[in-house]
């Protein structure tokens, strides 16, 4: 390829999960930290990051509707053109294979090597190719610099990838074995973030609940003792985790729910299905039984908990009383709010070699029942939640003049006006409640 001269101006594009929101900070401040500035609002920019998702065929291929575009837009009639780089899941799956099939990027980056972009941009625009999808033992974090100026709410990755094998998902390929974050490096971290303005912090893990690791005094903790921790720090006010599996559920961890006051009451622990053969057939290793006493044993020691997952529908083989059982436990749980899916075979992974691959119309057909059930599950959780009063922690201006939008510590989106601005943790009372968020009234804007 032709050399370009070094990019003056970056964007990166993330898409799918928090913990590839969080990469994505994380390579802007590292190409920050490179003298290359963050590309003005719509304007083009001379290095393209797009931080990819692998989970469903739509995420996967969205990539490359992206990449035509930016090409398009680039629109110099010098012959330049701009420096793509492939990063996140997509990357890692996929390797040189993106290139053969969109010539015009050049660098294509893992989760797990993107704190070696400068090398690669120098490579790239000496006219070189660049592909790194090692996952390397010396983890990337000890090699980005340190958190710069952040939000009211900040995600911190504490542990990535996953051993649990489940037959529909590639994350196990794509993010690799289960690794936890030392423990020392994310207290550093979590005080950094809060130093830099963050009030809530949110652990982040694709099976967040199997991190562990060794205290300061050398002793084996599991998470609960990572939030136990984190609780110290003077400022934090808001402590948050993502996203659980069931297995590693622990009996410390549901105690912290009720001693830790800093521990939002909020537990997405997702459950997929609701009929124990497809449970199976899905390697999840929990039953729909052994699921349903983890939340018993979560709402006894905290009643308001509010309980979120998420849900496949049309897995092979699903059949409609199966289904049927999915949305029975929807309706014995009493989700507050749920992510749900239809099934997208991925290549490589047991289940899009299995029998009974549903038909489209059916998917749809199910997920479209499965939201309605959704629907009416989060809006009565709302509903019980009316008469409240409660803090909001204000992340951003409402839509409507004067109106302002934050969390309620059950993770509703709250609207409301007054005089406050954006991080203010204020008190207000919940006055209506719809599927998706609440309207309250402000009782007092105690700034933070
Ligand atoms: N098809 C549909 N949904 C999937 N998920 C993971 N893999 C697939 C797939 N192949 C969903 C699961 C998981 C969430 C992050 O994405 O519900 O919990
Ligand atoms: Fe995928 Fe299952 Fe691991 Fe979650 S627990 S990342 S769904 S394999």
């Amino acid at each position: 390829m032709e050399p370009v001269p070094p990019p003056k101006t970056y964007r990166v594009k993330s898409f799918g999960c928090q913990m590839n929101v969080y990469d994505g900070e994380r390579m802007a401040e590292l190409l920050s930290a490179q003298g290359i500035n963050p590309a003005p609002e719509g304007e083009n920019a001379d290095l393209v990051v797009l931080n990819t998702c692998h989970i469903r065929e739509r995420a996967a291929e969205k990539v490359y509707s992206d990449i035509g575009r930016i090409v398009k837009d680039w629109g110099r009639d010098d012959g330049s053109s701009p420096l793509i780089a492939v990063a996140g899941c997509v990357a890692q799956a996929e390797g040189e294979e993106i290139m053969t099939r969109a010539p015009a990027v050049r660098m294509v980056v893992g989760p797990q090597a993107y704190h070696r972009l400068p090398g690669m941009i120098a490579e790239a625009v000496a006219g070189k190719r660049a592909v790194d999808t090692d996952m390397p033992a010396q983890t990337k974090f000890d090699a980005l610099p340190a958190r710069r100026k952040v939000g009211p709410t900040a995600f911190l990755t504490v542990q990535e990838g996953c051993d649990k094998f489940c037959t529909y998902c590639v994350v196990p390929y794509t993010r690799g074995a289960e690794i936890s974050r030392p423990y020392a490096d994310l207290v550093a971290e979590a005080r950094r973030l809060v130093d830099a303005g963050a009030l809530e912090i949110t652990l982040l893990g694709q099976n967040v609940n199997a991190w562990s690791g060794e205290d300061a005094r050398g002793r084996a903790v599991g998470l609960d003792g990572l939030i136990r921790e984190l609780a110290e720090i003077p400022g934090l006010a808001r402590i948050r985790y993502t996203t659980s599996h069931p297995n590693d559920m622990t009996e410390g961890l549901i105690a912290a729910h009720a001693e830790v006051e800093k521990l939002m009451p909020f537990l997405h622990l997702p459950v997929q299905a609701g009929s124990d053969r497809v449970l199976k057939a899905m390697n999840r290793s929990h039953t729909r039984d052994s699921y349903l006493r983890i939340l018993e044993r979560v709402r006894a020691i905290r009643p308001d908990i509010a309980l979120s997952g998420d849900f496949i529908v049309g897995f092979p083989g699903e059949t409609e009383e199966e289904f049927a059982e999915t949305l029975s436990l929807i309706d014995a749980v009493g989700y507050a709010q749920c992510f749900s899916f239809k099934y997208s075979p991925r290549p490589g992974t047991p289940a899009a070699a299995m029998d009974g691959q549903v038909p489209p119309q059916v998917m749809d057909e199910r997920l479209q029942r499965l939201q309605a059930a959704l629907q009416r599950s989060s809006l009565a959780f709302n509903q019980t939640s009316v008469g409240r009063t409660c803090q909001v922690l204000i992340e951003r201006k409402g839509r409507l003049p004067g109106q302002w939008l934050g969390k309620s510590p059950w993770l509703q989106s709250v609207h409301f006006e007054g005089e406050v601005a954006i991080g203010d943790l204020v008190t207000v009372e919940l006055l209506e409640a719809g599927p998706n968020s609440l309207h309250a009234r402000l009782l007092h804007a105690a700034h933070a």
